[in-house]
């Protein structure tokens, strides 16, 4: 805003400077010895409806700074389409912080891991197969530099020198943990950060506290920087960053405050006593400290990414941080502000408390279309067709689902192992042949189902991208049907593939499409739902936000007023319930839930068709460990 801009022309005239004191192992910010106590928070993760209540949390927990990281993929969704608006509005999220008192720490990347999409590398640059992500391929080091070229001089005027709050931007992200081991890259990123932010920014790199990380992360004229958690023998981990910086400040860029979960694994969680202990020891050495996370957040539609093994990561990111993932103040959250006032004052004033919940209780659903029966709205412009099954990069969707099509070459009365042999189904397949459904292929898990049918009956093979890997060597990771389908001994070729654009067809109303069918078909089709629920009245301060759940749903999507929530997976957990922010609901008219159920309903039985909304989230329940 205009004010905004006239106190930085007026802050421009002061002297601001932030500089590393190598005499004296510290930072200096206006020449003056500092120390950041900082927070991660992703804005990625969080709706803009909510960001200033965040960042006031964090402030009146006594940080002086917070860090943030900047997907590529979440601002360039396809080559040159850039978003930079709304939720994606990255500069209003660095005034907030500057306006609130905190100092920022920028992680443009390109690469950021952050257990997001394709460590935040937009999809399309694998529209080059052979392309080598993270080196000096030519072909990535030029889309790299059309990027940065548009962020980092929207960034240049939030520096902290030019009146802004950014005191630090580090250079990718843990590169000495990914094979390339390209110094000419990071020589690269380098001069380009320079010639965009100017030649007196503060650049850093983070890299796992040992030498082997650090060699091949590093490059003189970065500033070296380590990460490790509560596991970890501080002074032997501060040591690794020694070996590198002998002089200058000790810094953790990212102290594990929890961690992350994975689809069909127990929730994740460390221990306040141990972070508390930890933080103190570091402190106490008048380290800087970055707490990851500080608020984890929520990876809203398709975000999330996954690690290899492949295992995806889940809706939530809440990563058992000091303020949960709707923002709640938790034990953890007091307990380290009363540690961070041992070291620092803390701030005056009222701490925003904990937003109430609501729980809107049972909402009943009713089917509306299968997906099959949806194709000419979910994807109007008909099918791709080729003798060999296309990835997703290759017809140009980028998320979510493809369906592919093809027919039966043979009678197969008797049951016939459908199968990927090279295991290049990715990322899981709901199969069903002439409507009936055959099973659910999955990658490293199912790699062969039988099914049935006639010749000429129609195959249909609808792939999901659970998200693409986001850490190591895998990280080309193509999505789809990556190599040929056999059924039997034979190849199946000439397919049409569909890929679909759900939330375009959710927000126009799947619903009231005139093609509603009502047809009879299986429940274990992947099959639309629908439900409102209206905004009681007579109760003041609602909308409130609340938590949504499936008792005896399987797996799917849900959106609720076309905003995408994410996946809900209670039959493989730990994550049973997604987060409702409160500001996509509306008072003044019914709200609509839509649900896309792949695998099972428990709409056979009308009393079982509900979705239920709680005022408690639930986020650690395998299925295996329910029932007891
Ligand atoms: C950490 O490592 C140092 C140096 O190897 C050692 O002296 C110290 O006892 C260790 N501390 C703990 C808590 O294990
Ligand atoms: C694609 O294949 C389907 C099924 O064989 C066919 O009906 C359709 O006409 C084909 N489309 C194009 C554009 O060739
Ligand atoms: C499939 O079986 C039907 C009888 O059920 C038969 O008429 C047809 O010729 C068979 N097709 C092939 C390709 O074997
Ligand atoms: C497929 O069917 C065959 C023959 O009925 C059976 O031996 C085999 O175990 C089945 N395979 C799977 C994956 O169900
Ligand atoms: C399928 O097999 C054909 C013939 O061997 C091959 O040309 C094609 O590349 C394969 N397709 C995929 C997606 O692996
Ligand atoms: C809910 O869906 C109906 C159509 O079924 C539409 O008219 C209405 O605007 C939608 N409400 C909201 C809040 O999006």
């Amino acid at each position: 805003g205009a004010l905004t801009d006239s106190l930085w022309c007026l802050s421009l005239h002061t002297n601001r400077t932030f500089q590393i004191d190598y005499e004296r192992d510290q930072f200096l910010k206006d020449g003056k010895p500092f120390r950041y106590i900082s927070g991660s928070i992703h804005y990625s993760r969080i709706p803009r409806f909510y960001w200033k209540d965040r960042l006031l949390k964090m402030k009146m927990a006594g940080l002086n700074a917070i860090q943030t990281y900047v997907p590529w993929n979440f601002h360039e969704p396809l080559p040159g389409v850039y978003r930079f608006s709304d939720d994606y509005d990255l500069e209003y999220f660095l005034q907030l912080a500057h306006e609130i008192g905190l100092l920022v720490i920028l992680r443009p990347g390109p690469y950021i891991c952050a257990e997001w999409d394709m460590g935040g590398l937009p999809a399309w640059l694998l529209t080059k197969k052979s392309i080598v992500l993270r080196s000096s391929d030519p072909d990535y080091l030029a889309e790299t530099e059309k990027w940065l070229g548009v962020l980092l001089p929207k960034m240049k005027p939030y520096l902290y020198q030019n009146g802004g709050p950014i005191i630090t931007v580090q250079v990718e992200n843990e590169y000495g943990s990914y094979f390339t081991c390209d110094y000419n890259y990071l020589r690269f990123l380098q001069q380009l950060f320079h010639k965009h932010l100017g030649e007196e920014v503060v650049l850093f790199t983070t890299d796992g506290a040992s030498e082997d990380y650090l060699k091949c992360g590093t490059l003189q004229g970065l500033y070296a920087t380590v990460d490790f958690g509560t596991n970890h023998n501080i002074t032997e981990a501060f040591q690794s960053q020694r070996k590198t910086e002998p002089k200058g400040p000790l810094v953790n860029s990212e102290f594990y405050t929890g961690w992350l979960d994975h689809w069909g694994e127990a929730h994740e969680t460390v221990d306040t006593k141990a972070i508390i202990s930890s933080l103190n020891d570091m402190l106490s050495q008048g380290a800087n400290v970055n707490m990851y996370m500080f608020i984890g957040g929520t990876n809203f539609g398709f975000w999330n990414g996954a690690n290899i093994p492949y295992a995806a990561q889940p809706t939530s990111y809440d990563y058992d941080a000091p303020l949960s993932e709707a923002g709640d103040l938790t034990e953890k959250y007091f307990a380290l502000r009363e540690l961070i006032g041992k070291f620092e004052k803390l701030p005056e004033g009222l701490i925003p408390p904990t937003t109430p919940k609501f729980a809107y209780g049972k909402v009943a659903m009713k089917k509306v279309n299968t997906l099959e029966e949806s194709l000419d709205v979910l994807c109007p412009e008909g099918p791709i067709n080729s003798t060999y099954p296309l990835t997703f990069i290759e017809v140009k969707q980028y998320f979510g689902f493809v369906l592919y099509r093809t027919t039966l070459p043979k009678n197969c009365s008797e049951p016939v192992p459908l199968s990927s042999p090279l295991n290049g189904v990715h990322d899981r397949a709901y199969v069903s042949v002439n409507g009936v459904p055959q099973g659910v292929l999955e990658r490293n898990k199912v790699i062969s189902i039988n099914i049935t049918g006639k010749a000429g009956d129609i195959l249909d093979v609808l792939v999901e991208n659970l998200g693409r890997i986001n850490y190591g060597h895998d990280i080309n990771d193509f999505k789809g049907l990556i190599s040929n389908l056999t059924l039997g001994s034979v190849m199946l070729k000439d397919w049409s593939m569909f890929p679909l654009n759900l939330d375009a067809a959710v927000q126009n109303n799947l619903e009231s499409h005139e093609t509603w069918s009502n047809n009879p078909s299986s429940p274990s089709l992947p099959t639309f739902y629908v439900g409102q629920f209206s905004i009681p009245t007579g109760i003041p301060d609602l909308p409130q936000d609340t938590f949504i759940q499936f008792p005896n749903w399987n797996k799917g999507q849900v959106w609720i007023n076309g905003f995408n929530l994410g996946r809900y997976w209670p039959a493989r957990g730990p994550q049973v319930t997604l987060y409702v922010p409160r500001h996509i609901l509306v008072t003044s008219s019914p709200n609509n839930i839509t649900v896309l159920e792949l695998e099972k309903s428990p709409c056979e039985d009308p009393r079982k068709c509900f979705v239920e909304m709680v005022d408690t989230p639930v986020l650690n329940v395998l299925p295996s460990s329910k029932k007891s």
